[in-house]
């Protein structure tokens, strides 16, 4: 067993009837249709290489990565963003993130990604609600009170990039008074996206409260050519199979979840095609993970600087386990190879 894989388990019943259909993201096939959610600071690629390697997501995706801080690095001849990092080169399908206002801006980085890192898709966001990219850039959730702007950016997006669908990821709307995901995905459809993912939250909602998958659900028979991504709080294999027999969602996004159990797209995956669900792997092997997902990390960054970007990995990791808050106050800590290892060690013991 590779650090990133799970135990077969052993089939005690007959497959039932597959839950979920895989779904088209234009000429792009996501099977099965569970995508792994960017997340800036964390899908980076030693994180999708870990989700990669578990299997069960059809789709993954980078970090958002800021169009006109690509396009300043690539005036000033420097490297291209750090998001970027394995991009060019790991297996496919891949799908990288861009925000930014400025339709010329977006559409000229989303022909880069498509010509120079040959991306499967170019998702926009449209719902990230921190205030450095809302109020500071007029971007992100902020867009969504700006629909006639989406529309051109993503007009723009879709004739650079094309024949690569493009995307877009949004919430409900800006606040709960401001509700305007129906008009929203018509834009996104009328103006080209190849599919809509939404989180069921408003951007004012932060992270506050439940996802709302019932007000997810009304955006369904206003689309009449793209899939449905529905996002928010899906936390388990269960809750997975749940959200698309009761919603009618074409695919689904997890977003935080597979941050301490990268393994769960393969549990969901397996539920979803009505196959016995592998049972999380034991402690050894997470701390194997974590090790790898640490090895991964140091030959990009360096130790010193893997050391710093592993603690809040390692802290996910740790969530609801034993002796977590013990092990993330050392963690937060840790400034070498050696100390990391030596937590592990200890959090994560060996059978032997
Ligand atoms: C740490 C963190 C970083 C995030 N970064 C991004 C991002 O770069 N782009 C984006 O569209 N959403 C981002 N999100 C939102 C998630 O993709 C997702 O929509 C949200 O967390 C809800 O899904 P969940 O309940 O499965 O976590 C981020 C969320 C978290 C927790």
């Amino acid at each position: 067993m590779t650090p990133a894989t799970l135990s077969t388990p052993t089939a005690d019943q007959a497959p039932s009837e597959p839950i979920a259909q895989p779904l088209f993201i234009g000429p792009l096939k996501v099977d099965p249709p569970i995508l792994q959610a960017p997340m800036a600071g964390f899908t980076n690629y030693a994180f999708r290489q870990i989700v990669r390697e578990f299997g069960g997501a059809g789709l993954l995706a980078t970090e958002m990565v800021n169009a006109r801080g690509f396009v300043w690095l690539d005036e000033n001849e420097a490297e291209h963003p750090d998001r970027l990092w394995g991009v060019a080169d790991e297996p496919r399908p891949l799908a990288v993130q861009i925000w930014d206002n400025d339709p010329p801006t977006l559409a000229k980085v989303g022909r880069r990604l498509v010509e120079e890192y040959g991306v499967s898709v170019v998702d926009i966001n449209f719902g990230c609600p921190v205030r450095q990219v809302t109020q500071k850039a007029h971007s992100g959730s902020y867009l969504l009170s700006q629909p006639g702007r989406m529309g051109a950016i993503i007009e723009q997006v879709v004739a650079a990039c094309a024949p690569t669908p493009v995307t877009a990821k949004i919430r409900l709307g800006c606040t709960r008074d401001q509700i305007n995901a129906i008009d929203i995905a018509q834009v996104v459809e009328g103006s080209g996206a190849a599919a809509l993912t939404v989180h069921g939250r408003t951007a004012a909602d932060m992270f506050r409260g439940s996802a709302d998958w019932d007000r997810i659900a009304e955006i369904k028979p206003y689309l009449k050519r793209i899939p449905l991504i529905g996002n928010g709080d899906l936390d388990s294999a269960e809750k997975v199979l749940d959200a698309f027999r009761r919603y009618p969602v074409d695919g689904v996004m997890i977003a935080r979840a597979c941050l301490n159990k990268p393994w769960l797209f393969a549990q969901a995956a397996a539920a979803v095609r009505g196959l016995p669900v592998p049972p999380d792997p034991t402690l050894e092997e997470e701390r194997e993970l974590l090790l790898y997902h640490f090895k991964l990390v140091c030959e990009r960054f360096g130790t010193k600087k893997a050391a710093v970007l592993m603690r809040k990995y390692a802290c996910c990791y740790a969530q609801g386990r034993p002796g977590a808050r013990e092990f993330r106050k050392h963690v937060a800590v840790i400034e070498s190879v050696e100390d990391f290892h030596e937590i592990v060690e200890r959090y994560f013991p060996r059978s032997s």
